[in-house]
């Protein structure tokens, strides 16, 4: 079976569309036919500031999340990335293989250090893809599912793999990035030209766990363009554009299908269409969360089993790797 690997920030608390439509439909789907390894990388979430209660907190409200939208702990190992050191051991060693001027092109880093004023970014934010990429290869990944923001650091993984091979043999798998055909790069309902992001304003993005009220107050106040025809174009209708993506992914109705439905009606009934498509996906995901919170105890039992299978798969790898780096074996 083909090794899977994804992870997802839990900085939130709640996902959001675009998480689902550009990641997370993605994971699920895959259980089925490979052998997936998902995790919540808190190690990621500290490279920007933030509050230790909220963070454990919302690394627990991630992991219900992620089995309320159907990831199965039978099927896959779903585990929090702090449970498993070897991504750190491996990261080590890569970033030692990262060039200084590579890393800093990497266009978040940019993005986000630039945000918190380049001069009190860290050196872990900087550091951020070569973690991402440990770990990656710390479970010899064949395939990443994710969505288009991640493409430059899914390259600098295989760049980063094929120099680790080349100066000490092969030793990695070569990852392949699985983008989907919809929904791979959902854009803010308040500046479509931005994406979907937990770091814009929230009236602009769909959280799972607004409340359902919310949510479609987000979706009828949605920017829309001028005209009146409700027909995909990037271009000059960016917004209406959104709004058709985001049904069709949902409703799994082509976008060609849903212009011929709406042809000749008013943005106001796409909306209001759409505000329900979305509430009938997001209420049984926030039930399910919530009644999965209630069980704190599961929970983290079958996080410690995840984290348990994941180390046995990892170490392997670290194992192998500190070899042929030239590390003496301890004994
Ligand atoms: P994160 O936590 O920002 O996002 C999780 C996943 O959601 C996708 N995504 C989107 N897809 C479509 N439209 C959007 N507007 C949108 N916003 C987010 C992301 O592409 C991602 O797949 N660096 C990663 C986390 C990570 C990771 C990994 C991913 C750490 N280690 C190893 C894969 C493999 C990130 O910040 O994702």
């Amino acid at each position: 079976l083909p090794r899977v690997l994804s992870g997802i920030q839990p900085t939130a608390g709640s996902f959001h569309l675009g998480n689902h439509l550009g990641a997370l439909r993605q994971w699920v789907a895959l259980q089925e036919t490979t052998e997936a390894f998902y995790c919540v990388v808190d190690l990621h979430a500290i490279t920007l500031p933030q509050d230790p209660e909220e963070l454990r907190r919302n690394t627990l409200v991630s992991a219900a999340q992620l089995l309320a939208l159907g990831v199965d702990p039978q099927r896959s190992t779903l585990f929090v990335q702090s449970h498993v050191p070897q991504h750190l051991q491996l990261s080590w060693v890569l970033e030692c293989l990262t060039g200084f001027g590579e890393a800093g092109r990497m266009t978040q880093f940019k993005d986000k250090s630039q945000r918190e004023g380049t001069a009190s970014a860290s050196v872990g934010l900087f550091t951020y893809p070569v973690l991402q990429a440990a770990d990656i290869l710390v479970y010899q990944a064949d395939q990443v599912p994710v969505g288009e923001d991640q493409r430059q650091h899914l390259e600098l993984t295989r760049d980063l793999a094929t120099r680790f091979n080349s100066r000490f043999g092969e030793t990695f798998t070569l990852p392949e990035t699985l983008v989907p055909a919809g929904g791979a790069r959902i854009m803010d309902l308040q500046s479509p030209d931005k994406k979907m992001s937990k770091s814009l304003p929230p009236a602009g993005c769909v959280f799972l766990l607004d409340d359902p009220k919310v949510t479609a107050k987000k979706i009828r106040s949605a920017v829309t363009d001028t005209g009146r025809e409700i027909v995909a174009d990037p271009v000059n209708k960016p917004g209406v554009t959104n709004l058709l993506a985001i049904h069709s992914a949902l409703s799994g109705t082509p976008v060609a299908e849903l212009e011929e439905r709406f042809a000749g009606r008013g943005y106001g009934d796409l909306k209001k269409e759409l505000a329900e498509v979305v509430a009938e996906f997001v209420t049984p995901v926030r039930e399910r969360t919530n009644e999965l919170l209630d069980d704190r105890a599961e929970l983290e039992r079958l996080l410690a089993a995840g984290a348990a299978r994941a180390r046995e798969v990892a170490a392997g790898t670290v194992r192998a790797v500190y070899e042929r780096v030239g590390f003496l074996a301890p004994v």
